[in-house]
């Protein structure tokens, strides 16, 4: 089977509306250091917390926000916590997909009534500020998508967070926006996932990836693309295929114990200064030899940056019909080879950087290899 690439229809039917992402939540072991962390290392800004000093007795909440991108990592305070013992199995990961919608009930009811299984059932929350309408329905592994209403609210985040703001001057590195929040399935789930997004939340399939375009001497993988109505959310979603070892995506499966989001990707105006300024906070990047850099103008032609400064920054490129993007991927942000973070400038491209996915698989299993894990 050939890659497929085809533009999502644009049709006024959109049968389960989405505003874009509200959130994405973190169970973590240790929410304080790890919110210093996404201050220090990424520049994201503290703006509100809920926890026992706020009347919350058992779980502690940060919230970060960097442009449109809000971040929230909670920790429990007791061991019997359904966030512990998230923690326990899967390690620090992503628990919630946020969804920003008009209408939390009526979403959660279509949902449900699509074949949704639910996570909780819509109930409201209330403050000063105004009233917070949530709901939840579960997706892949124990990640859940979290609807969130919040057009009568006004405060900082939701009921039940105080403002706040972070202790230490943060400086913004200029990450925008998601571009695309990917997810790993089991074997033969990847389907079944394309399907849950396509008929229950009206998601269209972008693009599919199979094995022969993901895949090196060793590993590979196959790929689908979902995007929803107004095309600003897109969920890739992966799954193993046979290979002569281990791929990243079961090594993934082996440590996270389950299925999850494997890799957020954050968009910015200028990769070159994100990307230094990253390094110099001491965020850790995947390797790709100078080799790359040979021939690569060959393969996608003119660029506006300088190739050096790519190349000193180990910054990827590729091309589709409209136009290039400039991408690279961090290692793992937490001990677990799981949940990890692509960086991501579009010049035109919507694709997601097929030409450079050799590069970046031969990246991946040098680091494997390294773990004793390929
Ligand atoms: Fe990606």
């Amino acid at each position: 089977m050939d890659t497929i690439t085809k533009e999502a229809q644009k049709t006024n039917l959109d049968t389960f509306p989405i505003n874009g992402t509200d959130y994405i939540e973190f169970y973590v072991g240790n929410a304080k250091q790890a919110a210093l962390y996404y201050q220090a290392a990424f520049g994201f800004e503290l703006i509100a917390y809920r926890g026992p000093e706020t009347g919350y007795r058992d779980a502690v909440s940060y919230v970060l926000q960097q442009g449109k991108i809000r971040f929230v990592l909670s920790a429990a305070l007791q061991p019997d916590h359904e966030i512990a013992r998230h923690v326990a199995l899967h390690g620090d990961g992503v628990k919630v997909l946020a969804l920003w919608v008009d209408d939390a009930r009526d979403a959660y009811a279509k949902a449900t009534a699509r074949g949704a299984e639910s996570a909780f059932e819509p109930y409201e929350i209330s403050d000063d500020d105004g009233t917070i309408v949530v709901a939840g329905i579960k997706t892949y592994g124990e990640t859940v998508h979290t609807l969130v209403e919040r057009k009568d609210y006004h405060g900082v985040f939701m009921p039940g967070f105080t403002a706040c703001s972070s202790m230490r001057k943060v400086t913004p590195v200029g990450l925008k926006y998601v571009d695309h929040c990917v997810g790993n399935v089991e074997l033969g789930g990847m389907n079944k996932w394309v399907k849950f997004y396509q008929e229950i939340l009206g998601f269209k399939l972008l693009i599919t990836f199979d094995d022969k375009d993901i895949s090196t001497k060793y590993t590979a993988l196959m790929s689908k693309v979902v995007s929803n109505g107004n095309g600003y959310i897109k969920f890739p979603i992966n799954e193993p295929a046979q290979g002569l070892k281990k791929s990243q995506i079961e090594e993934y499966l082996d440590f996270y114990k389950s299925a999850g989001v494997q890799h957020i990707a954050v968009a910015t105006d200028n990769i070159i200064e994100t990307v230094d300024q990253l390094r110099n906070n001491g965020v850790d990047f995947l390797y790709v030899p100078d080799n790359y850099y040979e021939d690569v103008l060959d393969r996608v032609g003119h660029i506006d940056e300088d190739l050096e400064d790519l190349k000193r920054l180990n910054i990827l490129i590729d091309r589709d019909e409209d136009g290039y993007l400039l991408q690279i991927f961090t290692k793992p942000v937490q001990d677990r080879p799981t949940v990890f973070y692509e960086i991501i400038q579009r010049k035109g491209a919507r694709s997601f950087g097929k030409g450079n996915f050799k590069a970046l698989f031969e990246a991946i299993e040098r680091e494997q290899e390294l773990r004793g894990t390929l």
